[in-house]
This record gives structure tokens, sequence and C-alpha cells, in this order.
């Protein structure tokens, strides 16, 4: 049964995030020598030997359990995306705002829409969330408020946007919007779900640009016309968006009923990173686990990378994750430099993982051009690989307008780079050239169950091993 609206949880796919802790201690981190820790600091990396090697799986098992205790308090929860810290260092001013726009859904009267700016990692959903969940706190017993809360990151089309909605208000199967209806009439839908529940209706749509981007504004237009057509229920929009320039693609009546009040979020600074990274650590960590030097190392990469939190608690997290193989009773600089390397590989994967389904068939369809070709490939030819794959798929294609948006789409991420050429009367076009590893985004991309009918057999290497398990198999070699 899906969870009842108010505690739906943000739909944010999870990605690759971090913490470690410290020690509460006066002195700042990078003066301070780790409680209980050996006097020569050059002697704290030492990874503690296990007493013996493990041999079986229980053994080692065992072993990373141990070693994992050592490190953690408790469950590693506390350094994903998903948590939401009781505190947000400097962010106190945003919550402020965020809260006061939103208030008055708590006294029954209609907030303005809100628009939150940021680059990506500068707590734009985290001061949503613990907002929401401060005001769900305080309208438990009447039930007025209701917060549906979408990644339109993971969203390819209005008519999921609104059927998802629709369907947050589902009480029963029978209640829910079906696929197949028409657009329409699965708007009306939503609107007898959200009038059933009535009340205010907080709708966050995260990320907001990428539906934006992908599909126009004309679901943001229904959307932000809604109240004139609910009759019990009332809807406020509370967009999110790490692209300052998108409302410029909008419609002007769009952009001014979204605009109502908007909040901008500027990137952290690397010693606001260390204050963030020595809270959630604190919460993190067992005391004296973090040698000096650690935090200061994952903000300051962190703060190369626009100031990204998520990225430095990534780093953190990894770091942790790292001396844990080690067996090291401590996290030391040397564990942040072989996280970040790791991360870096991790991005591109995660990436893939979290686009949309039709995203992920383009993308593949390109490495595949680029991996036989070694040279740019023209979007024209892309689309026709993308429409063979789709119907290898079984996915209806979708057409070549929406494509080039997910063509843009991926340049953003930084997998690709596309640039215009003229091809003289032809007109002008776009050459794609890859911008990632293939030797590692193909096999991440094969991996998901949506590309795997349509990957590449396995690896030369693996069909050797697979045949010298099996020797009585004869195979291509
Ligand atoms: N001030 C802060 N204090 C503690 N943790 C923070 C703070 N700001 C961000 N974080 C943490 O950093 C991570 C990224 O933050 P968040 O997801 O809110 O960023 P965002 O601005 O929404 O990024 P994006 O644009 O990529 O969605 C989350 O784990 C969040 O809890
Ligand atoms: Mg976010």
């Amino acid at each position: 049964m899906p969870p009842a609206p108010e505690d739906r949880p943000a739909e944010t796919p999870e990605r690759p995030e971090p913490t470690y802790a410290t020690n509460p201690a006066v002195a700042p981190v990078g003066d301070r020598r780790p409680a209980g820790g050996p006097a020569n600091p050059s002697n704290v990396t030492g990874a503690a030997p296990p007493t013996g090697t493990p041999s079986s799986a229980s053994e080692f098992l065992d072993a990373l359990l141990q070693s994992k205790s050592e490190l953690f308090r408790g469950t590693k929860e506390v350094l994903r995306d998903s948590y939401v810290p009781s505190r947000l260092p400097h962010r106190e001013q945003q919550v402020r705002q965020v809260a006061e726009i939103l208030a008055p859904a708590l006294r029954g009267d209609i907030p303005s829409n809100l628009l939150i700016y940021g680059k990506i990692g500068t707590g734009k959903t985290a001061v949503v969330a613990q907002v929401r969940q401060e005001m769900l706190r305080r309208t438990e017993l009447t039930g007025q408020l209701s917060f549906v809360t979408l990644n339109c990151g993971n969203i390819d089309t209005p008519y999921s946007l609104l059927q998802t909605t629709g369907n947050s208000f589902a009480k029963t199967e029978g209640e829910r919007i079906p696929t197949g209806w028409s657009l329409d009439r699965v708007q009306a839908g939503m609107r007898r779900l959200m009038d059933a529940k009535g009340g205010t209706i907080i709708l966050v749509l995260d990320e907001i640009d990428r539906l934006v981007a992908r599909s126009g504004d004309g679901v943001l237009y229904t959307l932000s016309q809604l109240n004139t057509e609910l009759e019990t229920a009332r809807m406020v929009l509370v967009g999110i968006s790490n692209d300052l320039k998108f409302t410029n693609q909008l419609d002007a009546r769009v952009r001014s009923r979204l605009n109502e009040e908007k909040i901008l979020f500027p990137p952290y600074d690397a010693l606001q990173l260390q204050d963030i990274l020595r809270e959630r650590a604190r919460e993190a960590f067992r005391d004296g686990v973090v040698d000096p030097g650690v935090v200061e190392r994952c903000a300051a990469y962190a703060a190369l990378e626009n100031g990204d939190a998520r990225r430095a608690l990534a780093l953190l997290r990894l770091s942790a994750e790292m001396a844990e193989r080690d067996h090291a009773k401590r996290i030391t600089p040397d564990h942040v430099v072989k996280a970040k390397n790791r991360l870096e590989q991790d991005i591109i994967v995660e990436c893939c993982r979290t686009l949309p389904p039709h995203c992920k068939v383009l993308l593949y369809a390109i490495l595949q051009s680029y991996e036989r070709r070694r040279t740019g490939v023209l979007t024209g030819e892309v689309y026709e690989s993308y429409k063979r794959l789709a119907e290898r798929l079984g996915l209806q294609p979708l057409h070549a307008r929406s494509i080039s948006n997910y063509v843009s789409e991926l340049e953003s991420l930084g997998l690709i780079r596309a640039t215009i050429v003229s091809r003289g009367r032809g007109g002008r076009t776009r050459e794609i050239i890859v911008d990632v590893p293939i030797s590692e985004t193909m096999p991440a991309l094969e991996e998901d169950p949506l590309i795997a009918p349509v990957g590449r057999p396995k690896s030369r290497g693996q069909m050797l091993l697979t045949n010298f398990d099996n020797p009585g198999r004869t195979g291509p070699f």
C-alpha cells in the first residue's frame, strides 16, 4: 500500500553519500589529536591487522562487521541523502524563510507558491524536508495539510506527474488512477482525489528544471491554475531547481505564478562544509576515530566542486568505508584520497542509474555508436539507433523533439558534449562526443534490467572464465 501523502518520502534517488564522526571536543578537528590515539600522528593510519586472515565467508563477514563497529556509532543511515539531520548548519536563514512562507498553511490560509534555487548540494531538498517534517508534526491533529514531494528527475512525462500526484491521495487500489486514461481524465482524477483529501496540499517539485527541459511548461501551467478548479482542496507549488535560469524558459503567466516567492541558496564554502561534516560526523562515528585533516580534506575537495555538501558527505562516508576495508581503527587523510578516486567512478555509474528510462536507452545508443566509430556522432544517427533499441526493448520510441531534450540533459549532466555543426544546405545539427569512460559506463548501463536485454554479450574474460568453470562445455573460445 502506498504511504499516505503526509508520510510520502521525497522520491529522490539515493546518491552516494558520506559522513564521519568526530570527537565533540572544543578544539577544531584540524588541531586535535584523536582521543586515545597514539602520540605520533604518523602511526594513526595503522591498519590494525586482523589476528588471523579470514578464510571462510562467515569469518570474513564477522571481520567486516567487527571493523565497522569500531568506527560507526550505529547505522550508516546518518550519512545518507535520505537522512534529514535535526540541524542544518549555515542554513538557518533559509529554513526560517521557507517556514515563514509556508506557515500560513498551518492556520488554514493558502501560502504563496515558492521557487527555491541553488547549485547542487546546497541543502535545498534538506531544508524543505526539515520544514515539511516540522509542519506535519504541528498539523497531526487537524490533518488539514498534506505534502507531496516528487523528484522530477524520475518522472518522464507530465502524464506520470499528474498520475503520481493524484495517486498519492488514493486510499484504496480502486481509487488509483490507472495507466491508459487520457491526459484530461488523469487530470480530472487527480483533482477528485485532491478534493477528497481537502485542506492545503503542498506539492514539492524537486528538480523542476529537469521537468521543464524535458516536457516544457505545459504541466506547470495546468498545476498553477489548479486552484480555480479545485473545490475543497487548495494547492501550493514549491519548485526546487539547480538551474538558475530555468524560469527563462517558462511562459510569462507560469513564471509569475511560480515566482510569487523565491529563495536563493548560495554554495557552501570550505569552512561551512567543515561545520556540516563535523556535526554529521559526531552523530555517525565513535569519538576519536576521525583523524585530523580528514574533515578538512573532504571539505576542501567538495568546496572545489561548487560547495556541494552531498559530495563532502559522500567523501566522508566512503573514507570511512575505505578505513573499514583496511581494518583501520581510524579514518585518515589517505582514506580520503582513496575515497575521492572511487567516488569519481561511482558518480558516473550512479548518474546513469538514476536517468529516466528513455534517457538510459538514448545514452546506451550514443555509447554504442561512439564505441563503433570513435568519432562524434550526429543526432540524426543517434536518434535512429535509439529508435531501434527502444523497439527491441518493447518501448514506444519518443519523438525526436523529446530525444533532443534528453541530449541536452545528458550534456548538462556532463556525460556527453554536443556541438552544433553546419551541414551546408542540410542545415545545422549536433555532433555528440562521449565525455565519460566507455569502459565503465557501458557495463554500468548493461547491469540495468532495462538495458540488459540489448547489452553486449559478457566480455571475453568472463566467457573464458565460464568455460574454465565448465570444462565440458564448448564455447566460442
Ligand atoms: N547545512 C547542512 N547541514 C547538514 N547537512 C546538509 C546541509 N546542507 C546539505 N546537507 C546534506 O547534504 C546532502 C545534499 O543536500 P540536499 O540534497 O539538500 O542538496 P540540494 O541542494 O537539494 O542538491 P540538488 O540540487 O543536487 O538536489 C544531504 O545529505 C543533506 O542532508
Ligand atoms: Mg535536491
